[in-house]
């Protein structure tokens, strides 16, 4: 049996943060360890282009993405870390790809209705106001990443389902007309993994603006851990670990006996403060070797470009006999060689 493959993409947009970690980051490292199966990761950076327009901030995530990954251990030997920009083949199949999609599949991209909705009770005259064809035609980007690399498994959080099942879509479409070719991909949504809580106990999300950055320092870190929102419960009353954000940060390190220790301090009491500083020793405590070592990372780009070129001139070996398979089904077969 050939391996499973798994591939997701990171858009680069923003510093990573812990829910980041918990959710995505963590399980991925762990999955490119696993012999079962081949891993593909890869910086989402020209989908970051979609929602950002300063090259510099593109830059610095880029840069910020890759270290953390590596920092936090990612087997590059084992796995295929590259960024999107660098196998220019995946662009080449995005058109192939835009031409077999029909625009009523793309109408019903959740991304796309959103902001249409927002347009149209925004009392806005143009339903689509600010909408780029990019944002518009992102799912077709997205299937291009994982049909380029005949992925079976892609790894995403709830909302990307839809785009797999779009990817799958295209791809069938695809193979229907010009031979089949393409795998079709499934969503690999793990309801194991964590949905990190934030600062004032939502979802941490770059969006409501309650995140922790995973690689603040030691003195932000603690900042932050302290403003995790909890109730006014004084010292020695019982505290309810279902109502508490902290609680449930906790569980997200900790290994079953200290979150039952962490339960039972709850039942017991705990002050609010004390449960504060045990979080974010808990945390420092597996985070201080990896923060040492992005920081080494940041300061060592030409390293972070050489992994990465390395990536890509693996994923390169792939996607290239793969596209021009592609292309001579199409009838667009190369009259001159790709240096
Ligand atoms: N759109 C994904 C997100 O926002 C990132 C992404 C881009 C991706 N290409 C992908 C994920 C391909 C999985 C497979 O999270």
């Amino acid at each position: 049996m050939t391996k499973q493959r798994y591939l997701t993409g990171i858009t680069t947009t923003g510093t990573p943060h812990l829910g980041n970690y918990v959710g995505a980051i963590r399980p991925a490292i762990e999955a490119s360890r696993n012999p079962e199966i081949e891993s593909f990761y890869f910086l989402a950076d020209y989908h970051a282009l979609i929602k950002c327009f300063e090259p510099e901030k593109i830059r610095q995530s880029s840069r910020e993405i890759a270290a953390t990954w590596l920092a936090l251990g990612l087997d590059t030997d084992h796995s295929t870390f590259y960024r999107q920009s660098d196998i220019p083949e995946i662009m080449e199949l995005t058109w192939m790809l835009t031409c077999v999609t029909a625009k009523g599949l793309m109408n019903r991209a959740h991304a796309y209705k959103a902001s249409v909705q927002e347009n149209e009770q925004s009392s806005e005259n143009d339903p689509d106001k600010g909408i780029t064809m990019g944002l518009f035609s992102y799912p077709i980007l997205m299937s291009a990443d994982i049909l380029m690399f005949n992925a079976h498994k892609i790894p995403v959080g709830r909302d990307q389902i839809q785009h797999i099942e779009m990817a799958r879509d295209i791809g069938q479409r695809f193979n229907y007309l010009f031979g089949e070719q393409f795998v079709l991909p499934e969503a690999a949504v793990d309801d194991q993994v964590a949905v990190l809580a934030g600062l004032d106990g939502r979802k941490m999300s770059k969006s409501y603006g309650n995140t922790i950055p995973l690689f603040s320092s030691e003195k932000e870190l603690k900042k932050l851990i302290n403003r995790i929102k909890t109730n006014l419960k004084e010292p020695g009353e019982p505290k309810e670990t279902s109502e508490s954000a902290l609680f449930e940060i906790w569980q997200a390190f900790a290994t079953p006996d200290q979150i039952q220790y962490m339960r039972d301090a709850h039942a017991n009491g705990i002050a609010w403060g004390q449960a504060k500083k045990e979080l974010f020793e808990l945390i420092n405590e597996q985070l201080t070797e990896p923060r040492n070592r992005y920081q080494e990372l940041m300061n060592d780009l030409g390293y972070i470009d050489e992994v990465l070129k390395k990536g890509a001139e693996k994923a390169r070996a792939e996607a290239i006999p793969r596209l021009e398979k592609a292309r001579a089904s199409i009838g667009i077969a190369r009259t001159i060689s790709q240096s």
